[in-house]
C-alpha cells in the first residue's frame, strides 16, 4: 500500500507517507484506566501529534471497541469503569493506527451513509456526506416518477450512492461499474449485507477500455449518477496524509483540469440515456460552467439543466438531460 502511494503521488507525497509512519503512541497503561481515561490520552495525543480530528478520532475508535457507534450512545456508567486489558490493548491497537493517519472509517472497517451502514476498507474511495445530497438530488427528482426506472453508477467505490438509491426506491434496478476491483468487490459485499444485491448488476469495467461493453450492459436508462474523479492533478499533493497515503488516487484524480472522467462520462450518458434521462454528476465548483460550455460544443444529444449547491453553498452538482430527437433537430435550426 505504501510502495502504491509513492509510486503514484510523487516525491511530496512520500515524505508525507514516511513522515506520518515515524509517529509512536503512548505507552500501554502499566495499570487499568476508565474508558473515559483512555479518550482523553488519546485524545490529547492526536492533538499534539497534529492528527486531525483528534476528539472525534478517539471518540470513534473507544466507541467501537466498546461495540458502540458513538461515544454519546455508550451508557456513562460503562465509560467510568475500568477497561478490561483486552480493550485497553485494542485501544491502544487502533489508536496507534489512527496516529500513522489511517482513516477512521478503515480503522472501524464502516461507516454510515444517509441510513446505510457500509464496509470500509483501504484503498476503496470513504463516501463524503456532500454525496448524500447528490442522492438527496436524485431522489427528489425521482419522486414523481411513477413505473420501473434504471440507472447506472459509474464509479461506485462502497456502493453508497447505489445502494442507497435502491435502498431508497423499490421500483429501482442499477448496474453499478467501476475500474478498481476493490471497488466492486467491496460494493457487492455491501450490497449483500444490505438485501440489495437482486435489483444490482455490478461490473469491473473501466469506461474508457470497456466503452463498449458499457454501452451494452445500459442501454435506455432513466438516469446516470456519477461521483467520479474530479481533483485537479496539481492539487493532489496538498491533500490531506489521510487522503494521500491511503485512498486509491484513481479514486481522485481528475487529470490536468478534473475532467478527464467526467468528459467520458458525458460521452456515455449522452449514448446510453433514454430520451428526457439525467445524467447527475458531483463536481469541483470550478467545473460547471466548464462542462456546460463542452457540452454545448461537444454533445448536441445533451442539455445541461442547472447546477446545484452543496450545504457550504458550493456548485458541486451538474445535471444535465438527453435530448428527444425533437429537440436536436429545433436546436439545429
Ligand atoms: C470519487 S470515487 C466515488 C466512489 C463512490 N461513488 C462514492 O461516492 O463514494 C470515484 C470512483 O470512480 C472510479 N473510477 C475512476 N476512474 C474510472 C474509470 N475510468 N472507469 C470506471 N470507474 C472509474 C474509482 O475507482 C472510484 O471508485
Amino acid at each position: 500500500m505504501w510502495k502504491k502511494c509513492f509510486t503514484i503521488m510523487g516525491y511530496k507525497s512520500q515524505l508525507v507517507c514516511v513522515h506520518v509512519r515515524c509517529c509512536s503512541g503512548p505507552a500501554l497503561p502499566v495499570h487499568r484506566i476508565t474508558a473515559l481515561q483512555a479518550v482523553h490520552s488519546w485524545s490529547q495525543h492526536f492533538q499534539e501529534k497534529g492528527v486531525s480530528e483528534p476528539e472525534l478520532s478517539s471518540h470513534y475508535i473507544t466507541a467501537h471497541v466498546l461495540g458502540a457507534k458513538t461515544i454519546e450512545s455508550v451508557k456513562k456508567e460503562t465509560l467510568s469503569e475500568l477497561l478490561s486489558p483486552e480493550d485497553t490493548q485494542q485501544i491502544w491497537r487502533l489508536c496507534a493506527k489512527r496516529l500513522q493517519r489511517l482513516p477512521v472509517q478503515y480503522i472501524i472497517k464502516e461507516w454510515d451513509f444517509r441510513d446505510l451502514t457500509l464496509r470500509m476498507k483501504v484503498p476503496v474511495f470513504i463516501p463524503r456526506p456532500e454525496t448524500e445530497e447528490l442522492v438527496e438530488i436524485v431522489l427528489s427528482d425521482f419522486k414523481n416518477q411513477t413505473g420501473s426506472l434504471s440507472i447506472l453508477e459509474v464509479g461506485c467505490g462502497s456502493g453508497a450512492i447505489s445502494l442507497s438509491l435502491l435502498k431508497s426506491l423499490p421500483q429501482l434496478t442499477a448496474v453499478a461499474l467501476d475500474q478498481s476491483e476493490d471497488a466492486v468487490n467491496l460494493t457487492k459485499e455491501n450490497a449483500l449485507s444490505l438485501g440489495l444485491q437482486d435489483r444490482l448488476q455490478l461490473h469491473h469495467l473501466d469506461i474508457f477500455k470497456d466503452a463498449e461493453a458499457v454501452v451494452d450492459h445500459c442501454g435506455g436508462v432513466s438516469a446516470v449518477v456519477s461521483n467520479p474523479p474530479y481533483l485537479f492533478t496539481e492539487d493532489m499533493s496538498s491533500l490531506q496524509p489521510e487522503i494521500l497515503c491511503f485512498e486509491d488516487p484513481a479514486a481522485l484524480d481528475g487529470g490536468e483540469d478534473g475532467l478527464t472522467v467526467i468528459r467520458q462520462v458525458l460521452i456515455l450518458a449522452s449514448r446510453i440515456l433514454q430520451n428526457n434521462g439525467r445524467l447527475y454528476l458531483e463536481v469541483d465548483p470550478r467545473h460547471p460552467p466548464l462542462i456546460q460550455r463542452w457540452v454545448e460544443l461537444h454533445l448536441e444529444e445533451l442539455r445541461y439543466v442547472e447546477t446545484k449547491h452543496d450545504f457550504n453553498n458550493r456548485a458541486r452538482f451538474c445535471i444535465l438531460q438527453k435530448k428527444t430527437n425533437k429537440q436536436e433537430l429545433q436546436d439545429l435550426d
